[in-house]
């Protein structure tokens, strides 16, 4: 093929030097080419077509050899014509199999992107929560992303630069000695002399690069972090514009300072490069130019000779750095490999079977729980740029038993942290228990179908979140299949039809981050609607602790009689018009249930309940009673 542009080889060679020793884990290989097989027929016509190019490189110096010998020399017309036309032909040729190779080439990288980009979402979406709580989504988006491509560039370059250069040179060193072995060895000694410079250019270029890229990427979470609305904010009520602008100038200053010296550095590879191919052009003629004066080398041998030298050298830096090509296409696929093989904690039994139909009972029995620790649910890699700690969670739920029968509405109270949210995501199964077991209709959470837990639980939690997209596709998340008519009720139920109504897009509205703002309560209002399209038979609510004015008080309160009617719930209440109604109160403190009961016979127990009563209800009957 077409002799390598400079920056191919300065890519081989700015890869960083230290991915050549690093440890891969046994069978890395066979996974790799693993995902090669599917594409196995597109890689047999591209490696053919990369040997067919390669043999052109060659071919052509050597017809240009024979049109001056045998043509040019002896005045034979017909030869020149014919092989003149032949090395046109040739060209042409090599058009079209350059063409049929950059096609074979971005349908086997595009092919191996697909398969892995969707297989990393696939299974990073199949995480427990507790992944999500500790990885840094910055982070984990960018790495995925970025070795995802890694890994489909080095796979296709390595694929291309390995066998083009191998044939290359081969067929290249063949050619020359066939000519003149004399030339050829010349011009083989003349290869330490610009591949030794070469290599430590490509060890400081490494180097340099690998900083620009951490600074690159450091100032681009900087701007994320602050370019929000939050972020913003804060720079702005603490007043700190100076001196994020001085630490963001900072870091400018020495991308900048970086860039000269990568661009310095590449300019002296390059020159360096034409140099040596100079030099060994001088050294043929000046040699070749007195053997072909003597007769013992003809004058297109000789024209041959200085043609293939111009392409010995960019193969040959190439070959030499392709032990760091393939390390960095293995590292890039081993780290991807490291997301795929992430155990899925929360994962379906063989033989499950679903829950029972009809109203649910939700049952703990003794239940304790600790929150996962980091070496449990998240990347290695990802979590030591992340996080510092390394802790494991203490227990958060102890021994906790309790029953909720169907239809019935049990309240959870206590103070913040001991443990009620916790409680509430084992009913949903974001978590399995440490011991123990939670049961709905009398079945065993991890002996139930995900699909069969997914549809029996619906889950408000406290911070309301909607995705940014219309309100529409925001209701349809819960059920697909939804018409109008059933979201206008599920939201007249849920008390915000007269907000939607209002709107100019009205369902077609976007809400979200960045769409339209809503209030707290009013977003609550809008989950609490998408669960009642969903009609879960089993509610779980986490109360928004946010005051609410008396008129959104109200209105929650009325949506939540429709949301739990006929439902078996577990409310966390942090008002005193949902304790008074429920079933049943769970006094939570510190991971154990410590009282429960009804609401007068708490007051009069006179514990924990009380105290709570006192502080935290208490100022709420104003508004609610
Ligand atoms: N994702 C988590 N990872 C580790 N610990 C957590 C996590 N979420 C909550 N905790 C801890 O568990 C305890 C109970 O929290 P939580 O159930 O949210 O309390 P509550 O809802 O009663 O205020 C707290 O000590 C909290 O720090
Ligand atoms: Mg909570």
């Amino acid at each position: 093929m077409s002799m390598q542009p400079g920056w191919m080889m300065m890519r081989s060679l700015s890869k960083d030097g230290s991915v050549r020793d690093a440890e891969l884990p046994p069978g890395t290989t066979a996974r790799v080419l693993s995902y090669a097989k599917p594409l196995t027929g597109p890689i047999v016509v591209f490696l053919v077509v990369v040997v067919l190019g390669s043999m052109t490189v060659v071919a052509t110096p050597l017809l240009l050899a024979r049109i001056v010998d045998d043509g040019v020399t002896p005045g034979n017309h017909g030869l020149v014509t014919r092989l003149a036309v032949l090395v046109a032909v040739l060209a042409v040729a090599e058009a079209l199999l350059g063409l049929v190779q950059r096609w074979m080439s971005s349908r086997i990288g595009e092919g191996l992107i697909y398969v892995l980009r969707t297989q990393v979402f696939d299974h990073v979406l199949r995480q427990p929560i507790a992944f999500f709580t500790r990885a840094q989504t910055g982070a984990l988006v960018s790495r995925v992303n970025s070795d995802v491509m890694g890994a489909q560039q080095a796979f296709t370059t390595v694929l291309s630069s390995v066998v083009s250069n191998a044939v290359s040179l081969v067929l290249i060193v063949g050619a020359m000695a066939a000519l003149s072995w004399q030339l050829t060895l010349g011009a083989l000694l003349l290869v330490p002399v610009f591949l030794v410079p070469a290599r430590w250019v490509g060890q400081r270029l490494s180097g340099l690069t690998r900083e620009q890229m951490n600074l690159n990427a450091d100032m681009g979470s900087r701007m994320t972090e602050r370019f929000n609305v939050a972020g913003a904010l804060l720079v702005k009520l603490f007043g700190h514009h100076e001196t994020e602008h001085r630490e963001y100038a900072d870091r400018a200053a020495r991308v900048r300072d970086i860039g000269v010296r990568i661009a310095w550095n590449r300019s002296v590879f390059m020159v360096s490069l034409g140099l040596v191919a100079a030099l060994a052009t001088a050294m043929v003629y000046g040699f070749g130019g007195h053997m072909a004066i003597n007769g013992s080398l003809s004058v297109g041998s000789l024209i041959a000779l200085a043609t293939l030298l111009g392409r010995l050298y960019g193969p040959l830096t190439a070959i030499s750095n392709v032990r760091v090509d393939v390390m960095t296409a293995l590292v890039s696929f081993s780290r991807i490999f490291e997301v795929l093989d992430l155990p899925p904690m929360i994962t379906e039994k063989p033989g499950a079977r679903p829950l029972p139909e009809g109203p649910l009972s939700v049952e703990f029995d003794h239940v304790s729980f600790a929150y996962p620790t980091a070496d449990q649910v998240s990347l290695t890699s990802l979590e030591a740029t992340a996080h510092g700690d390394r802790l494991g969670g203490g227990e958060v739920l102890t021994d906790i038993t309790a029953t909720v029968q169907p239809g019935q509405m049990v309240a959870l109270v206590g103070p913040s942290g001991a443990g009620k949210t916790t409680l509430t995501t084992l009913v949903a199964r974001l978590y399995d228990p440490s011991s123990g077991a939670v049961r709905l209709g009398g079945v065993d959470l991890r002996d139930a179908t995900l699909d069969s837990v997914r549809d029996a639980v619906g889950v408000v939690t406290q911070e309301a979140h909607l995705f940014h997209d219309t309100i529409r596709a925001n209701l349809a998340y819960a059920k697909p299949d939804a018409t109008d008519a059933e979201m206008e009720e599920a939201l007249r139920s849920a008390q915000v039809w007269n907000l939607v109504e209002r709107l100019p897009s009205g369902l077609d509205t976007v809400v979200g981050d960045r769409g339209h703002r809503l209030s707290g309560g009013e977003k609550q209002r809008m989950a609490v609607a998408r669960l009642l399209l969903k009609a879960p038979r089993v509610v779980v609510l986490d109360e928004a602790t946010a005051h609410l004015d008396s008129e959104s008080e109200a209105a929650l309160q009325h949506a939540l009689d429709h949301a739990l009617h006929g439902r078996t719930s577990l409310v966390i209440a942090h008002r005193l018009s949902t304790v008074r109604d429920a079933d049943r109160i769970l006094v939570v403190d510190e991971g154990r249930i410590v009282e429960q009961g009804q609401h007068e016979d708490l007051l009069a127990a006179d514990g924990v309940y009380a105290e709570l009563y006192r502080t935290q209800f208490r100022q709420a009957r104003s508004v609610v009673d």
